[in-house]
């Protein structure tokens, strides 16, 4: 028997002015995002912003239906726009936060687990990591790498590709 071990190595900041100016303007971005998600069912309002190698910013935020599971993540909506219009592009990093009761969540929110594999999917895609923000009022986790909060995630290796 062996017994290893997966790390996920997370940076904490108190406030985006610690954050090199790209990231500061990218979490800013995904606060402009959660302010207009539709989510009239939970009224839990999620923001992301991703940043493409080439500079470029795409906004998503959660849409929500009235058949739940038609729904869309917040963070699903800004990478698909983001792969679908930006095919060739690699994804540098996504900024996520949240919105309840009209004020920003105090602490982080990180992706739900399907959201997790998309990141995946489309770290492997590019070959390059993705840094996640996770973006509150009182705490900023900064995670380097996107596979972190995936571990021994499904990928197209399994798939024998
Ligand atoms: N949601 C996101 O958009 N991203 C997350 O990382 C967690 C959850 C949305 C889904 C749903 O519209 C609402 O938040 C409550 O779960």
């Amino acid at each position: 028997m062996k017994q290893f071990e997966i790390v996920t190595p997370i940076y904490q900041y108190s406030s985006i002015d610690e954050l090199p100016k790209e990231f500061a303007d990218l979490c800013m971005k995904a606060d402009m995002a959660a302010r207009k998600a539709y989510a009239p069912y939970s009224k839990f309002r999620v923001g992301a912003c991703v940043l493409l190698q080439n500079g470029e910013t795409i906004l998503g935020n959660n849409q929500e239906n009235a058949a739940y599971p038609s729904g869309l993540c917040a963070e699903r909506v800004a990478l698909f726009y983001a792969n679908a219009n930006f095919p060739n592009e690699p994804v540098k990093a996504i900024a996520i936060t949240a919105y309840q009761n009209g004020d920003q969540v105090a602490l982080p929110i990180s992706p739900c687990g399907s959201c997790r594999q998309v990141i995946a999917e489309t770290q492997m895609r590019y070959n390059q990591k993705i840094t996640l923000l996770l973006f509150a009022k009182d705490r900023i986790y900064l995670i380097p790498d996107a596979n972190s909060l995936l571990p021994l995630s499904f990928s197209k290796n399994d798939l024998g590709e």
